[in-house]
């Protein structure tokens, strides 16, 4: 049974891409595995922000992995702030990390990586390594766009117990077999994030059923009619069949079956549904979630996470000759 963990960024509102690429994957699995779930609120310090929004965000986004399924008697959830831990062992993994390596993310160069960039956002992957040594994870479910992220944590592992004596578990990136990559309906090209510049192709987990109706009707397609699946020569098409796909467990080529001589009109429709009765049981259990019952269940969570990774942390500052400090 590997260990699995999961990090959502507070940097926004989560989307459908977090739900099919991350939240769902969690959900599903947490009755067979060990699964940990936390609020990545350090990451959220990498860019500007607004110290009043990512309190606010953290708690949407634990409020919103409660209603959509994370069972808190089953996984472990928390805010990663809450566990100095994680800032404990990024500086000691940073000891065995070069610059160039970090340099060579593609996040940083994607987010605007560059001289007057803070340099957090430089170490952001190895913060990321952080968080999933601390908790001796075997698999990290996470969409393509981090699995570089992962592979770092890897590399940072293999070395740290080679130069060290074995130390860390060393972790694998897993991805969901369909729709490991939602991308934004109103650019295909783009992955669907929730810190798009323009809201208009990026479906909200807590937009009202109208607006992720017209969202969707409004997707960008092509000048073609006919409904294939071919994610070359027609990714906006394959995108809508991808999220049908995810959201009913099939094969998006096979999806694509279904609307064999009707236009894209009926896809978008069908898509519009699925996602309304997706989202709309999520959206009701969210409004009944008190803030307080949120609040005691991260409180919850961090004191054993808090557990877990004391251990671990006082693992690798003793393989780093760092023997006089705290005991775990
Ligand atoms: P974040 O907050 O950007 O995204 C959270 C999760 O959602 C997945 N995801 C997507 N999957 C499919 N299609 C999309 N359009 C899409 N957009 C987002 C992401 O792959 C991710 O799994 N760096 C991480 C947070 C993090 C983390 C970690 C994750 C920090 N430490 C340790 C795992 C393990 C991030 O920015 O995720």
């Amino acid at each position: 049974m590997s260990r699995r963990i999961s990090g959502f960024k507070p940097t926004g509102h989560l989307q459908l891409g977090n739900y099919v690429g991350a939240i769902r994957p969690v959900v599903r699995g947490q009755h067979e595995q060990p699964t940990v779930v936390f609020i990545a609120d350090l990451h959220a310090l990498t860019v500007q922000h607004d110290p009043a929004l990512v309190q606010a965000r953290s708690r949407e986004v634990a409020g919103l992995l409660l209603a959509a399924g994370v069972d808190p008697g089953q996984a472990l959830l928390y805010r990663q702030s809450d566990v100095s831990a994680h800032l404990e062992l990024h500086y000691l993994l940073e000891c065995v990390a070069s610059y160039g390596e970090a340099h060579r993310m593609i996040q940083f160069k994607e987010k605007g990586g560059g001289g007057g960039s803070r340099l957090s956002l430089l170490t952001y992957p190895v913060l990321m390594a952080a968080d999933i040594l601390l908790h001796d994870i075997e698999e990290v479910p996470v969409g393509r766009d981090q699995r570089q992220h992962v592979e770092l944590t890897r590399d940072l592992a293999e070395r740290f117990n080679e130069r060290y004596g074995p130390t860390f578990t060393v972790p694998r990136a897993v991805h969901p077999a369909v729709a490991a990559r939602i991308a934004d309906l109103a650019d295909p090209t783009r992955k669907m994030g929730k810190t798009n510049t323009s809201t208009a192709g990026v479906l909200f987990l807590l937009d009202p059923p109208e607006v992720l109706r017209r969202k969707v009707m409004r997707a960008v397609t092509d000048t073609g009619t006919e409904v294939v699946y071919d994610p070359q020569e027609h990714p906006g098409v394959a995108n809508l069949l991808d999220i049908l796909g995810a959201l009913s467990d099939r094969d998006p080529a096979d999806v694509a079956g279904d609307f064999r001589g009707t236009g894209y009109g009926r896809l978008k429709s069908a898509v519009a549904d699925a996602v309304i009765a997706t989202l709309e049981p999520i959206q009701r259990r969210y409004q009944e979630l008190g803030d307080d019952d949120v609040e005691q269940v991260l409180a919850d969570g961090a004191e054993r996470a808090a557990r877990h990774a004391d251990v671990t942390v006082h693992r690798a500052r003793i393989a780093l000759g760092l023997t006089g400090g705290r005991r775990a």
